[in-house]
């Protein structure tokens, strides 16, 4: 089979792998119809993340259509058309019992990310994302193995295309969870730090929320324009405002936001120092989102985090968090949690993440959508991609009262 698979940094390539073949009872082989590139792909597409090897095949925001089941399977058939969240859970952990599904301790047999790691546990492994994570293979390819198939998949209803249910895999529920950390209800004041998906998703999460005032802020004009237009956020141009946490104070009375929202992560642009100290590995993330986060976070507020962070920051100012009494909130998301209400308020039409998508591939045309997606060209701000090529759902019409 087609498969987008890593070479190195910044090399990518479509490559024919050996077609996956079910290797536990409850696995399921799905017939991939959508994949999508996410924003985490990025960091291993720049060669940010360890324990990528020649030949992995990457993805991990996919759907499509069961094609073989293992005999333990019993939540889906052959046939059922699902979307599969990017977190590989049990169900029957510790951690899966309290919904932290991607906490789960029994899918990763890899080391996980965490440094000092004493003898903890791994959290769940990721589709498509390094030996750190699992080893396993992604879902930008013609077949995925999908482990776990009594836990993670969601079966959608007729009548929905797979572009308005695609992003239930990851951004959605990231964008949703970010939200939620956040604590954002009627009447909450945002700032979204990022105009990528995931930060559009908290958005469009946020606005369903009841949010009253959205601040978004971004270096890309494109990706600012549409947040305004959609979500009715404030936008703020990173190249026009040095300062975006100064304006936001400003703005609200000289208090803050009752909730930052870090969509960027460890790559944040903007602090020239910590940018070559990461190159050089002296530093392990950029702290210039998280330190315009908690500048502009009122007193007692939260800083929700589903950026991805590396490793340690020098700069990370805790002692202006502590001083203003701010509850942290972050990490890979327990989609499964978040997924069936979503599903819901998709088929509702409250919920409209497609009208992020600007690019409609063919899977082989995955490297020119990873080139696209990374450099902001052609206003990118989504590819998705489709083995055999471009559906004719795809013009879904866009309709800016929902989100
Ligand atoms: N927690 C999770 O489970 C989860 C899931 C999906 C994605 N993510 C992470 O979320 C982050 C965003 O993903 P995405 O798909 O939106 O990626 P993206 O790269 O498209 O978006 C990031 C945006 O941040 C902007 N940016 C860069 N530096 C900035 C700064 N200093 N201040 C404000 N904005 C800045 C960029 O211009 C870009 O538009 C990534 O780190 C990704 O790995 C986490
Ligand atoms: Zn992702
Ligand atoms: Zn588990």
């Amino acid at each position: 089979m087609k498969a987008l698979t890593y070479h190195g940094s910044k090399d990518v390539r479509v490559d024919n792998v050996p077609d996956p073949v079910l290797q536990q009872e409850d696995d399921i082989v799905l017939r991939v119809t959508a994949t999508a590139i996410c924003g985490s792909d990025l960091h291993i597409y720049r060669g940010k993340i360890p324990g990528m090897e020649t030949g992995d095949v990457l993805g991990h925001e996919f759907m499509g259509i069961v094609e073989e089941v293992g005999k333990g399977v019993t939540r889906v058939k052959k046939g059922d058309r699902v979307v599969i969240p990017f977190t590989i859970s049990c169900g029957e952990c510790f951690f899966c019992n309290k919904t932290l599904f991607a906490a789960c301790e029994n899918t990763n047999p890899g080391r996980g990310a965490i440094l000092n790691t004493k003898n903890v546990r791994s959290g769940a492994g990721l589709f498509g994302y390094s030996h750190l994570y699992g080893g396993y293979a992604g879902g930008q390819a013609e077949y995925v193995r999908v482990p776990k198939a009594n836990v993670g998949p969601l079966i959608i209803p007729a009548g929905l295309a797979d572009e308005q249910v695609l992003f239930l895999s990851d951004i959605l529920p990231t964008g949703y969870q970010a939200a939620v950390n956040g604590e954002v209800g009627p009447g909450s004041t945002v700032a979204i730090f990022g105009a990528g998906p995931v930060g559009l998703m908290a958005a469009a999460s946020a606005r369903l929320l009841g949010a009253e005032r959205i601040f978004i802020i971004d270096e890309h004009p494109y990706r600012l324009a549409f947040a305004q237009d959609t979500y009715g956020a404030e936008p703020i141009n990173l190249h026009e405002v040095d300062d975006p946490a100064d304006l936001i104070i400003q703005r609200t009375n000289f208090r803050g936001v009752d909730a930052s929202i870090d969509a960027v992560g460890f790559e944040a642009k903007g602090s020239a120092l910590e940018t070559i100290m990461a190159d050089l590995k002296l530093e392990g993330s950029s702290g210039k989102a998280l330190r315009q986060a908690i500048a502009a976070t009122r007193r007692g507020g939260v800083i929700s985090v589903p950026g991805v962070y590396a490793g340690w920051i020098h700069g990370f100012l805790f002692g202006d968090a502590f001083e203003k009494g701010l509850t942290f909130k972050m990490g890979q998301t327990h989609a499964q949690r978040f997924m069936p209400k979503l599903l819901e308020h998709i088929q509702a039409g409250e919920l409209r993440p497609e009208v992020i998508i600007t690019h409609h591939l063919s899977l082989d045309e995955a490297v020119r959508g990873y080139e696209v997606f990374e450099k902001a060209q052609e206003d990118c701000r989504k590819v998705v991609l489709t083995p055999g090529g471009p559906r004719a759902s795809a013009d879904a019409p866009q309709d800016k009262a929902a989100h």
